[in-house]
């Protein structure tokens, strides 16, 4: 028996020999990782106690999860959202110093050559919608402006479908553009009000929330990656605080914030400025970068 051998395997010592086994992995890391979840899922299995028949529901439920994964569909993304892990992940990963705007999940519909478009660009190529208008700054933990910030924006569209979701239907990169801040460190374009829609639920993940009585909803959200010389990237969103799920994302991604204002504005002069019918919805929000190495406080 080598020295790091506990003996047979029983109940009791389950976790002891399995670990044991892992004496010579490849890295400590590795090694710290598997003691962990060995330790935390035979803690589990002794708590529920499952039957043969329900461990084999959970194996084939992984299996289902596996065989829903493609090029453009990663079920086990979702089952890690809908699990509150992305989440956690992420707040882990961005501890920001006090001031900076919080960081949350990226989600699956970001495309990494949306066209950068001038600052003021309507990103809503259909014209399908209710237009908006949002803008603010990109200022550092002091309030100055940072210039020459890069802002990724991509949104879902009035009917709460992203353009990759409706390929055919939507014209490419709608509802998408990279603008470039100038020294003044302010952004604005226009877009349309967006709404909220359901994860992909036709899968593995969709049952389980059914299943679980939970609904698929995010609420009304924009997406932001900001990146700027020396600044820690932020990948983040604004929410509408009055979407019916704000308080019940199902995927956890609110934070208060990250909530913003949308404001219906009735000026018709203002409208016209802007290239728009009548009225149209207002966004005002500042996001603030944390120094590359910026201390949390
Ligand atoms: C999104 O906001 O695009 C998203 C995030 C997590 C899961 C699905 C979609
Ligand atoms: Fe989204």
């Amino acid at each position: 028996m080598n020295a790091h051998e506990k003996g047979y395997f029983t109940e009791e010592n389950s976790v002891e020999v399995v670990t044991g086994r892992n004496a010579n992995a490849s890295s400590e890391r590795l090694k710290q990782v598997m003691e962990v979840i060995t330790r935390k899922l035979h803690e589990a299995v002794k708590e529920l106690e499952p039957t043969q028949d329900e461990w084999m529901e959970a194996i084939q439920f992984l299996t289902r999860t596996g065989h829903m994964c493609n090029e453009w569909r990663q079920e086990f993304i979702l089952l890690s959202d809908v699990l509150g892990v992305s989440m956690l992940v992420d707040a882990i990963n961005h501890r920001k110093p006090s001031g900076a705007s919080e960081s949350t999940v990226l989600g699956p519909f970001h495309v990494a050559d949306a066209p950068e478009l001038p600052m003021g660009a309507n990103i809503c190529l259909d014209r399908k919608g209710e237009d908006m208008v949002i803008g603010g700054r990109i200022l550092d933990t002091e309030g100055r402006p940072i210039a020459d910030a890069v802002i990724d924006v991509w949104q879902a569209n009035d009917e709460g479908f992203y353009d990759v979701q409706q390929k055919g239907i939507q014209p490419d990169f709608n509802l998408r553009g990279v603008f470039r801040t100038g020294e003044d460190g302010r952004y604005w374009f226009r877009a349309v009000k967006p709404k909220f829609y359901p994860i992909p639920d036709d899968g593995p993940v969709g049952q389980l929330l059914g299943s679980l009585g939970r609904h698929p909803y995010r609420p009304a959200h924009l997406h932001y990656i900001i990146r700027a010389d020396g600044y820690e990237t932020l990948t983040t969103h604004i929410f509408d605080p009055h979407d019916p799920y704000i308080h019940s994302d199902t995927v956890f991604g609110v934070k208060e914030s990250l909530l913003a204002e949308f404001e219906l504005t009735n000026d018709a002069v203002r409208a016209r400025q802007y290239g728009f019918e009548d009225r149209f919805w207002e966004v005002r929000h500042d996001f603030v970068l944390a120094r590359v190495g910026q201390l949390r406080s």
